[in-house]
């Protein structure tokens, strides 16, 4: 079945993206971090959204904002299609937003055509997934798999508001019980399906508009902490100092070597340290203490965790040289994650059926997607990007063609995937 001609998915898609850019804890870029106002009104429009495409909405102990489109039967099973909708500091407009937004504008039209399918939609807009306001990447994802981890509650963010007093003032209720009771019932569930805008040059440089993704690449971050002694600027000579600072620097400078090494580059070994301070520091003072996150990621877990132990060693070399503690704390650890071979067969026909060549490529950014194949089968579409591939920054951007293909392809997945469930 065709889709009407003048109905464009693609400038749908691109204007609620802007709208939803409206809501930002930042007048100066686009920031939305957990449970601030921002991300509350940025739920409510998608809520909005979803209930004028017809869907029942509820919303979860940890926000995440879930739309079914109901199947034809009650008891119907459920597919699932999402992604999240908090943003980094400065991000994009449609990182995480895309794989919401499209399945809400496709829902849209299958409801203004009065088509229904023999499985209920479940549009997940997910709450948290970059880890911006706590140490709680995935958070909105841990939640709906029944992995969150109630010690996270206690946990402060920058102004030492505790995540469960965020949820409270939030009106959620903050309780294990209630978060406990977001998890999903895999034996419902047929799968879940993340359209994601790639975030890399690949597709771009191609000439694609999309991708089938094969697998996502895992991660373990760190924050590490380096103890020294704070001593006066002026007085402390050069040869007795135990400057954190000074040997974090090295620290980092050993990251950029480690994870540069050419013999991994075929694994896609990457490091990057995002966060350094100094608490407390001040221009006279040498430096006493230094945190800074790491953020390591590769094809597989062997290399990573390779990396990680070798940083680790080079780490506490580097502490002893200088005179100095450092302590290493995972905040995360999440596997690499495979999508499933016949999620990616009916995206790949899909993808042919739209008269594009199928591409496969892996993900090396993190998605919601790898915590959900904890549960259930899992596929990833990606959209290219444009401006050089850039993600993670106000200049990410993708065109209206693309998404609408993106649209018309997860479409036709739910329309192959009716013909599959029968009923
Ligand atoms: C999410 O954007 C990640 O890959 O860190
Ligand atoms: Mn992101
Ligand atoms: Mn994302």
């Amino acid at each position: 079945m065709q889709t009407p001609r003048e109905l464009h998915f693609g400038t749908e898609i691109i204007l609620r993206a802007e709208q939803l850019a409206g809501h930002s804890d930042d007048p100066d870029g686009l920031t939305v971090a957990y449970l601030t106002r921002a991300h509350q009104t940025a739920g409510a429009e998608i809520a909005g959204w979803m209930i004028g495409a017809g869907m029942q909405v509820r919303i979860d102990a940890v926000g995440n904002v879930i739309g079914r489109y109901a199947g034809r039967q009650p008891d119907a099973p459920v597919l699932m299609a999402g992604s999240h909708f908090d943003t980094v500091r400065h991000g994009g407009r449609f990182d995480g937003r895309l794989g919401i937004l499209a399945p809400i504008v496709v829902a849209q039209h299958l409801h203004e055509r009065g088509e229904r399918l023999p499985f209920h939609l479940d549009v997940v807009a997910i709450a948290e997934e970059e880890g911006l306001r706590f140490r709680t990447s995935f958070l909105g994802s841990s939640a709906l798999t029944g992995q969150f981890d109630f010690g996270w509650l206690d946990q402060p963010d920058a102004e030492g508001v505790t995540l469960r007093a965020a949820m409270c003032a939030a009106g959620l209720p903050g309780t294990e019980e209630a978060i406990a009771a977001c998890a999903l019932d895999s034996r419902r569930l047929l799968g879940y399906l993340e359209v994601h805008i790639e975030q890399g040059p690949v597709l771009l440089e191609r000439g694609l508009p999309l991708g089938v993704v094969t697998s996502i690449a895992g991660s373990v971050r760190q924050r590490v902490v380096v103890t020294g002694v704070a001593s006066h600027a002026g007085t402390t000579p050069m040869p007795m100092r135990r400057d954190a600072l000074v040997a974090a620097a090295q620290m980092v400078l050993a990251v950029q070597r480690r994870c540069a090494d050419p013999r991994d580059a075929a694994k896609s070994l990457v490091g990057t340290v995002g966060m350094i301070g100094v608490p407390e520091g001040a221009a006279n003072v040498v430096p006493g203490r230094c945190e800074f996150s790491l953020d390591v990621r590769a094809a597989d877990d062997a290399t990573r965790d390779a990396a990680v132990a070798d940083l680790e060693a080079e780490f506490a070399a580097i502490a002893a040289r200088c005179g100095v503690q450092v302590r290493c704390e995972q905040t995360m650890r999440v596997p690499c994650a495979t999508c499933s071979p016949p999620l990616m067969r009916r995206l790949a026909e899909c993808i042919e059926a739209a008269g594009l060549p199928v591409f496969a490529l892996a993900s090396g950014a993190g998605h919601d997607a790898m915590m959900m194949t904890r549960i259930t089968d899992v596929a990833m579409l990606f959209v290219r990007c444009g401006h050089g591939g850039i993600s993670h920054n106000p200049l990410e951007t993708m065109s209206a063609d693309d998404a609408d293909l993106a649209a018309r392809v997860l479409l036709d997945f739910l329309r192959r995937t009716a013909a599959q469930v029968g009923g």
